[in-house]
Parts: structure tokens; sequence; C-alpha cells
């Protein structure tokens, strides 16, 4: 079999999605013939010739002086028979259902979400939409367009603070790894938060912030889901868990079962299957969770194309649970890509 992975993309989470890469490359199962495809910063598709030695991944970027071998349309000409696409591209033209949407016209095998369901579950206030339509428990949300931002953000911040109390969250609708997302805690910070994420979108979701822990919930499958055990990220000296603290801060503690009692880690286990079933999602999702001091569960976001990188708690979590090494997670993720 061939596995083509792809990474990097024109999104925020173009160095994410190369840390992603180079640990998924790095664990895949030596029995597949492995081909890299960057797609660099300004969406170009650029592929590698096949990966065979630890050599080759050093430098997945693909510079000026590494030239790459094939264009997309010399990609798809050259694209052998028995091949599955398995894209590592976080984020907005990879996580969204571009490459999914793209890989379905193609009739190409893929690992993870449809285009469908990718499309649904990248866009937040969608996803709060539709969950809290299904009994889901959300925070409370608002959802803020850009233009009116622009036109009357006075009016807007008012409407916000009838709604929401501080301190709340403020972050673009289509982004990941907190990229443009802030806490805000006043009206100053409230009216800077909103004029950077409209940076990043042009709908932004005001959330009410949730007093308790955020936990990570890895659910891998096809009609039958599971969970692994909640994870929990323990963030030192940020206002949150945001996107230094996520890869860079060597100081954030990850664990991949997180302290809690039987009853409450198997709810939430439950809520995270339940939630990856409502998104109509395949093959494997990162789903976080809020844990209200009160003992509520509500469900924070929810990822299709997790972080893989050796920092993330997907790859982590099915350690706990089976002692899974990663070479066999990716072996199921492919293996639900064919059926
Ligand atoms: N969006 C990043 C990759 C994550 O949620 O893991
Ligand atoms: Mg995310």
């Amino acid at each position: 079999k061939n596995i083509y992975v792809f990474y990097g993309g024109k999104s925020v989470e173009h160095e994410v999605s190369l840390m992603s890469a180079k640990n998924v490359i790095n664990s895949l199962n030596k029995k597949y013939d492995i081909y890299p495809v960057f797609i660099d910063k300004e969406g170009r598709f650029l592929s590698l010739e096949k990966v065979s030695s630890v050599e080759d991944i050093k430098d997945l970027v693909i510079t000026s002086s590494k030239k790459p071998l094939e264009t997309i349309v010399d990609f798809l000409k050259s694209l052998k028979d028995d091949s599955i696409m398995f894209s590592l591209v976080h984020g907005s033209m990879g996580e969204d259902g571009t490459l999914q949407g793209f890989f379905d016209s193609l009739n190409l095998p893929y690992v993870g979400s449809s285009l469908k369901a990718s499309a649904i579950t990248f866009d937040k206030i969608t996803t709060n939409e539709v969950l809290t339509s299904m009994g889901f428990e959300k925070a409370k949300f608002l959802a803020v367009l850009k233009s009116n931002i622009e036109e009357d953000i006075d009016l807007e911040i008012k409407k916000i603070e009838e709604e929401i109390n501080y301190p709340l969250f403020v972050k673009p609708s289509n982004a990941g790894s907190s990229v443009g997302a802030n806490k805000a805690g006043n009206r100053d910070e409230l009216k800077n938060s909103l004029l950077e994420a409209k940076k990043y979108d042009d709908k932004i979701l005001v959330e009410e912030f949730i007093d308790g822990r955020e936990l990570e919930v890895s659910v891998m499958g096809l009609d039958d889901p599971v969970a692994a055990y909640p994870g929990e990220h323990i963030v030192s000296d940020h206002v949150f868990f945001d996107y230094n603290s996520k890869y860079f801060d060597q100081t954030t503690i990850i664990n991949p079962r997180a302290d809690l009692d039987e009853k409450t880690e198997d709810e939430i286990r439950k809520t995270a299957v339940k939630c990856f079933k409502a998104l109509g999602l395949t093959a494997y999702s990162r789903v976080d969770i809020f844990l209200e001091k009160t003992g509520r569960i509500l469900i924070n976001e929810v990822n299709t194309i997790p972080g893989m990188t050796p920092t993330s708690l997907f790859p982590k979590s099915w350690e706990k649970i089976g002692n899974i090494p990663l070479t066999e997670i990716l072996d199921k993720l492919i293996d639900y890509s064919l059926i």
C-alpha cells in the first residue's frame, strides 16, 4: 500500500502540521510506501520522493535547494494504485473539508472524516449550533460578524455584554490551535480581542468562560467508536492553553489520564463518543471538553485532524488505555479509510 501524507498548508497552523507530519511519517508502519506531499503557504502542492530513510524526513519543507519532483498535475499522473491519502493539514483548506472534497472527486480513499463532517466541525459556531440542537451542553455563546464589528464595534460590545458576563473568550469561528483566540476580562480587552479575531475570520465566536478543567478525549473508530481516557494539559503561567503552551512551553504538563473519579471519567468518555457520532465523524478526532466545577460536562470543541505532534494528546492517550503505540494507531486509522 502507498500512503500519501499531506501536510503544511495555507492555514495559520502550517507549522503545527509540519510537526504532526514528521511524527506520523516517523511512526508509520514500514510495510507502507510513504510519499510526502508538501503544501506550501501559497497552497502549491509539491511532492517529495518516497521516504526511504529517517534522513528523508529531517527537513520536510521543500526549499529552493531541495527541488520538488512534481507539480499537482504530475502528482496526479504519478499516483499509484492502491493508495491512501492521509492529510495532516490542520486548519482551513485542510481540516475544513476542502482537501476531503478534492479526494472525493478523484475517488481516492482517505483517512478521517468526510467533507461534510469536516466542514461542519471546523466551524466552531456551526458545531455549537448542531451540538446544542442535539442536547449537548455548551457554554453560552454568541456569533458576531466581522462586518458588524467594522460597522459599529461599540454596539456589538453592548450586545455581547447584555448576554455574557466577563471573563469571556473570543475566537475566530474557523481556526485552530488557539490562533487569534483570547480571553477578555473587561470591555477594553473585549474590544482588542474582537479586533484580533477578525483578522482570521469573518465570523467570531464569543463564549462564556467556564470555571473548571479543560480535558481532551481522543476518539477512534467507525460505527462503534471508542474513547481513550480523558487527558489534561496543565498550563503553568498562561491565561489559558494557548498556541505557545500547546507546542513550545516546556513547562506544560501533559497528563494522558486526568485524575478523575471513575464515574466522571466514564461519563466524559461516553459524551465524547456521542459527540463523535452526532457530528458524523470518521476514524478519529479529539473532543475537547470542559468539566465545570459544578460537575457539568460541556463540549468545548472538536478537532477532526487533531494534533499528532510529539506533545499532542491524541498519540499519547492510547498508550494509557491499551499501550497502543502510534504505529498501531496509524494502522487502524488507515484501515478505517478502506471501508
Ligand atoms: N488544531 C490542533 C492541531 C489541535 O487541536 O490539536
Ligand atoms: Mg482545535
